[in-house]
């Protein structure tokens, strides 16, 4: 589904990605560790092609297309979807008004199902609110998500959707993941596939990763199965991966 080659990308003048490889197959779910300020949400940012972020070479090809000059909005509409770590807040536009342009753009014409995807993730009353604006924290983890559902994009990327998140919360989270992931289906019955940064592994108790990959200083280190990975990392650190040998 998507596969990045070399991807060495410039922000503010500074490089930030330095020949990044990855890929992710259609059914998979992969989990992208690594310490603070390594280049997570950059590389997330450049695949779904914030301006800011400046590809210098290197490939971002999904489903076969190089999308790599294409703006944010075309790759949108292919199928790339993003909940952010720290959305903006959109002052004037209420949350329903943006779910219902997005559930037009794909076709559906119930708008109750606007109201479904909010009871799914707790979410009813903030529906007449603009968007993200005071929200908290945790409400803003499910208002990416809501947005997300409404989308319904076959990728997609989840940066850090467990942190700030309530015990009681982080399930309803677990579950719309679950859903749009279509963890209910064998792999290979799978339209979508996902990416999904996290600190804690936390959102991993309720959503299965078949394959992690650490990040350090802006490249891709290593892979592996993401509970080996988490493990290793909370028992030797990030400083044990330079060593490692997996
Ligand atoms: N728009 C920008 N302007 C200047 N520097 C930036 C910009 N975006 C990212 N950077 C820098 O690039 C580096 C990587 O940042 P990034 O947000 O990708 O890290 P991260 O791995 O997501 O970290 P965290 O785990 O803290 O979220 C950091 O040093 C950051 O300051
Ligand atoms: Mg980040």
């Amino acid at each position: 589904m998507l596969q990045v080659r070399g991807l060495t990308v410039s922000v503010a003048g500074r490089t930030i990605l330095g020949g990044v490889d990855f890929h992710v197959d259609r059914g998979e779910t992969v989990v992208l560790f690594g310490p603070n300020g390594s280049g997570k949400t950059s590389l997330l940012k450049t695949i779904i092609g914030h301006p800011d972020y400046r590809v210098e070479s290197g490939s971002i090809v999904f489903k076969g297309r190089d999308i790599t000059g294409l703006p944010t909005d075309e790759r949108a509409r292919l199928g790339i979807g993003i909940a952010f770590q720290r959305p903006p807040a959109v002052r004037g536009v209420r949350l329903k008004d943006l779910l219902q342009a997005c559930i037009e753009i794909r076709g559906e014409t119930d708008g109750e199902i606007i109201d479904e995807y909010a009871r799914r993730l707790n979410l009813e009353d903030f529906l007449r609110r603009e968007i993200n604006l005071g929200f908290s924290g945790g409400e803003i983890k499910r208002s990416e998500l809501l947005q997300l559902m409404a989308q319904a994009p076959d990728f997609i990327m989840l940066d850090e959707p467990d942190s700030g998140v309530d015990l009681v919360s982080i399930n309803l989270v677990g579950e719309v993941i679950n859903g749009m992931l279509q963890k209910n289906r064998r792999a290979v019955k799978r339209s979508r596939a996902g990416m999904i940064i996290t600190h804690a592994g936390y959102i991993l108790d309720y959503v299965n990763a078949d394959r992690a990959y650490v990040m350090l200083g802006g490249a891709i280190f290593c892979s592996g199965n993401p509970r080996d990975v988490l493990a290793d990392i909370r028992a030797k650190g990030y400083e044990g991966c330079v060593v490692c040998e997996r």
